[in-house]
């Protein structure tokens, strides 16, 4: 190889290094440079980004992201009445961390299928390009209302209080009933129970689960929903 023609390929292999290594563009660099920004490979990765809303945002440890299937839960108490939120939710917890360590866009679009994915005698399963994510636990509410999180496949458990929440995108995924997405939301820890190892929690990427206009019937009536769940200690 000419000298010449291996300096350049030097030089470019320099600059393609350092414009992955280096958050900050520098023109010119000595590879003990490159050696100090990036080996050893730094031990521990960037926290992956949270979908950027009007919810405040956190400086709180990431922990992890679940992808939640499941139903939200309304009360029809007359025919043409408006159905009564608050009665709860219950959703199976699948563990997308590693995906939402490297695949964000991929990440995203996994609500808006698995509400569509009908529940099977499993339960609130996944579709099957998705069915090799861990479980990772179970989202509930507790008889006083609590919107409680129980990681049991990671042992941690995180009763909730909601602090704070904004209606989701008018492009989010509907649902098979077509009722629209529910909203995101912020919840952290509630004082009077005692949380383990998690302390915050956010419902973003909603899809389906609001409830109908106007009741039909009488009695609880169960919306399919997915979202993902970022949980912070
Ligand atoms: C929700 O967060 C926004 C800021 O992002 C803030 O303006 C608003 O007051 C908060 N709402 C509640 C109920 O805390
Ligand atoms: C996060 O930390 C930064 C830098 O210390 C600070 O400016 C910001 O207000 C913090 N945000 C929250 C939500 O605590
Ligand atoms: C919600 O409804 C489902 C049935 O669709 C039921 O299994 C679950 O216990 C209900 N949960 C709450 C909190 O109402």
């Amino acid at each position: 190889m000419p000298s010449s023609t291996y300096f350049s390929s030097f030089m470019l292999m320099t600059l393609t290094l350092l414009q992955l290594c280096s958050a900050t563009p520098v023109p010119i660099a000595m590879p003990a440079d490159l050696a100090a920004d990036c080996l050893p490979v730094k031990p521990s990765a960037a926290a992956p980004v949270l979908p950027a809303s009007t919810l405040p945002t956190t400086n709180l440890t990431f922990a992890y992201v679940a992808i939640g299937r499941g139903v939200q839960n309304y009360t029809c108490t007359a025919l043409n009445t408006t159905p009564v939120t608050g009665l709860g939710a219950i959703a199976t917890l699948y563990d997308a961390t590693s995906l939402a360590r490297t695949n964000l866009p991929a990440l995203h679009l996994i609500p808006g299928q698995a509400v569509n994915t009908p529940p099977t005698a499993a339960g609130y399963v996944l579709p099957p390009q998705y069915r090799n994510l861990p479980l990772l636990g179970h989202h509930l509410f507790l008889s006083d209302a609590t919107p409680t999180f129980d990681l049991n496949a990671v042992g941690k458990i995180l009763y909730a209080k909601r602090l704070n929440g904004t209606s989701a995108p008018t492009n989010a995924p509907k649902g098979p009933a077509g009722t629209g997405a529910v909203d995101w939301l912020q919840l952290a820890a509630k004082t009077t129970y005692t949380s383990v190892g998690l302390s915050m929690v956010y419902r973003v990427e909603t899809a389906g689960g609001n409830p109908p206009a106007t009741c039909t019937t009488t009695g609880v009536i169960s919306m399919q929903y997915a979202a993902e769940y970022w949980f912070y200690v």
